[in-house]
């Protein structure tokens, strides 16, 4: 199984991101779970990774606490989209599995030294302030990271909490230029992926009919989840955006995209944290990432029920 620490800040699709990544234990071994402030504030983040976790059964994985803010900027959250909670939609106990002393940028520093050169991949499904901070701190690690597959940014499908950005990319610009200027191998799952990701009656039924509480809780996070695209957006359903990253480690012929240049809008006002993807290859700047573009939704979603499943 393939090493990986999920970096989050769960979030209704982080939560079925880390179920997946839980009921597949023959492609992915989670060595951690390293929460960071994004969709709500730290305090919440760290909470709903344990409660993940516990609903998962695997109450022996470690979650660590990240970074509390941005690089340099005030924190931008999600209630809007997540709820007050982050992970509103069914009531869930609080959680009794501790959260780890160490700091997780602490923790993803010493994993990939200890660790063999080359074996860890960093899933971030939040802003990329924990990565960027490891790799700020410790540079000597960033050569030793395996692959990083991420949840962000968009190209066609251009933004969601601005016009220009998507949430994850906008709330720590800076992080994200350096996590993409650092040299390791990307592959970036953006919106014009997720929206592809899309659930509807029929998905979000199927998780329900799976009989086990994982799935049961699924379909209550995707109906409260969904609310937000359909008043808002008038969308069929709600992205599950998140998922994306974990479902590439296992079926990697789910998607398909281009390997280009990405560079990370930070200075200007209107276009704060885009992904300018040089999809067209109209610059000699070298390429950075796998971005991808396309999804089999339907592999993905009989993905998810299969491996949902067995929790
Ligand atoms: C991303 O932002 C968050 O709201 C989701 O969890 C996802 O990671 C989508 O833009
Ligand atoms: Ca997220």
């Amino acid at each position: 199984a393939r090493k990986i620490i999920i970096d989050t800040d769960p979030g209704q699709d982080d939560a079925v991101a880390m179920l997946l990544a839980f009921g597949s234990p023959e492609e992915v071994d989670v060595l951690g779970v390293t929460a960071v402030a994004g969709n709500v504030p730290l305090p919440l983040t760290e909470k709903n990774a344990r409660i993940v976790c516990e609903l998962a059964g695997r109450t022996d994985t470690k979650v660590f606490a990240g970074c509390d803010a941005p690089m340099s900027r005030k924190l931008v959250t999600a209630e809007h989209v997540h709820g007050k909670t982050g992970l509103d939609g069914p009531v869930m106990p609080d959680p009794t599995m501790p959260l780890q002393d160490q700091h997780a940028v602490d923790f993803i520093i010493d994993t990939l030294r200890a660790e063999p050169a080359g074996s860890v991949t960093l899933c971030p499904l939040g802003p990329l302030t924990n990565i960027a901070q490891a790799f700020e701190r410790a540079p000597d690690v960033i050569e030793r990271v395996q692959e990083i597959v991420l949840m962000g940014g968009a190209y066609f499908e251009v933004g969601n909490i601005t016009p220009a950005a998507e949430f994850n990319i906008y709330v720590d610009p800076e992080a994200a230029k350096i996590v993409f200027g650092s040299g390791v191998p990307i592959v970036v799952m953006p919106l014009d992926v997720t929206h592809k990701a899309l659930t509807n009656r029929n998905r979000v039924e199927a998780f329900r009919a799976l009989g086990n509480e994982a799935g049961r809780m699924v379909a209550e996070w995707t109906d409260f989840f969904e609310r937000f695209d359909k008043e808002k957006y008038g969308s069929a359903g709600a992205p599950l955006h998140d998922p994306c990253v974990i479902a590439y480690l296992i079926k990697p012929e789910l998607f398909s995209g281009r390997h280009v240049n990405v560079e990370i809008e930070t200075a200007s006002e209107l276009t704060l944290g885009m992904t300018v993807a040089d999809w067209w290859r109209v610059t000699d700047r070298k390429p950075n990432a796998m971005f991808m573009s396309d999804i089999d939704a339907e592999g993905f979603f009989a993905l998810l029920n299969e491996r949902i499943a067995r929790l």
